[in-house]
Formats: C-alpha cells, sequence, structure tokens
C-alpha cells in the first residue's frame, strides 16, 4: 500500500471484531508513530497500551465520569457512543504529552513549547493510524477521554498531560467516508 492509499482508505472505526490484535502489529504501529515529525525532534508523545483487565478500568472511568456529566446532554452524546466503542475495541492506546511536567520556561514560552508539543503528539498519532491502516487494522481516534484525564493518568501511574487515546482492532464494519471541504475551499493561495 503506498502513502497515499492508506491515507484515502483510512476510515474511524467503532466496531470491532473479537480478534486479538498480535503484540507485534501494535509494537510495528508504536514505532511508525515515533517516526514523526516534533518540535526540535522533542519526541514528546508518551504511549500507554491497555488491554484486559486494565483497559477495562480505565474505560469504567470515563463510563463513571460520563454519567456524572449526563446534564451536559450535547457534550455526552458523543462520549456515550465512545466509552461503547471502547469497551469493545481490544486495545486501546493512551497518548500522554511527556513534556507537560518540565518546568523552567516562562509561561509565555511555556505555552508556545506547550502547543508545539502537541502538534508534534497530534502528527504521531496519524502517523500511527496510517500505519494501522497498512497493516488492516481498524483504529479510531479519542478525544472524549479528556473528560476524565487525570483520573486516567492515575489509573496507569502517570502525571502527564493526557492528549488522546487511540482505540484498536480488526473492524467489524466499513463506514463510508465522511465528508470533507474541498481543499480549494479551505485554501487560499497566492501566486
Ligand atoms: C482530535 C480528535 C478527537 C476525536 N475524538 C473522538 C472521540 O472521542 N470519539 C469518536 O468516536 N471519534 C473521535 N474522533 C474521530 C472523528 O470523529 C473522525 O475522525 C471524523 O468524524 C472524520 O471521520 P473519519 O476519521 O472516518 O474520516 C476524533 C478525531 C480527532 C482528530
Amino acid at each position: 500500500m503506498d502513502t497515499l492509499d492508506a491515507i484515502y482508505s483510512r476510515r474511524s472505526i467503532r466496531k470491532f471484531t473479537d480478534a486479538k490484535v498480535p503484540a507485534e502489529l501494535i509494537e510495528k504501529m508504536l514505532e511508525a508513530a515515533t517516526k514523526a515529525p516534533s518540535s526540535t525532534n522533542r519526541q514528546p508523545w508518551r504511549f500507554v497500551v491497555l488491554e484486559g483487565a486494565k483497559k477495562d478500568e480505565v474505560v469504567a472511568i470515563l463510563v463513571k465520569r460520563v454519567v456524572r456529566l449526563k446534564r451536559f446532554k450535547t457534550l455526552i452524546s458523543g462520549a456515550a457512543a465512545t466509552t461503547n466503542l471502547m469497551q469493545s475495541a481490544p486495545v486501546l492506546i493512551l497518548v500522554f504529552n511527556g513534556a507537560s511536567r518540565k518546568r523552567g520556561l516562562i509561561r509565555p514560552l511555556s505555552t508556545i513549547v506547550n502547543v508545539l508539543d502537541v502538534q508534534s503528539i497530534g502528527g504521531s498519532i496519524q502517523t500511527m493510524l496510517l500505519a494501522a491502516q497498512e497493516l488492516g487494522l481498524g483504529t479510531v481516534w479519542l478525544g472524549y477521554v479528556f473528560l476524565a484525564a487525570r483520573k486516567i493518568g492515575q489509573a496507569v501511574g502517570k502525571k502527564e498531560q493526557l492528549i488522546a487515546a487511540v482505540a484498536v482492532g480488526y473492524p467489524h464494519e466499513s463506514p463510508s467516508p465522511r465528508p470533507r471541504k474541498n481543499w480549494q475551499d479551505v485554501t487560499e493561495w497566492f501566486k
């Protein structure tokens, strides 16, 4: 598969089969993620791979949080669906910002550095998703873990900022592409 094939064929997968994902494939995804570019090559990404009981524990934390926030209906509708898919995914990869606890920078600078680190981590997540596509795995990038970031971090012994999670498994659906704006509508080009 070439890169453009992987980019065009990737979809967010929210239904997974029960099949176990071989550890070697997860390792390949993680290795690909570490090849992403990063600001001053800081490589701020940190990953925690969850399967089995630990995964269930983390999902249960988010489920509890979503129930407690149920009065915020708009926010919670997507979050509840997200917890369901997390339960069915055999593997969950938590993505942390390993540089988020560094001190010694004055505030404006630390804000800029944080933005650059989060951009770098976004690039590593997308690289991981494209590698998974090539490997025949389904993935979905999950931002809703933010709702319980601190508690999820505690559950896996991390004090760093939780950025996102990626659910991984073998696809049990083949969704149509979600609509995109044309590149011409989102681009200004000065020639
Ligand atoms: C930063 C980010 C956060 C996301 N969070 C969630 C989420 O919490 N739950 C979910 O089901 N999908 C989530 N998604 C997936 C998007 O809904 C999906 O990428 C978008 O609808 C486009 O669909 P596609 O990935 O199939 O092209 C997230 C995607 C990104 C990039």
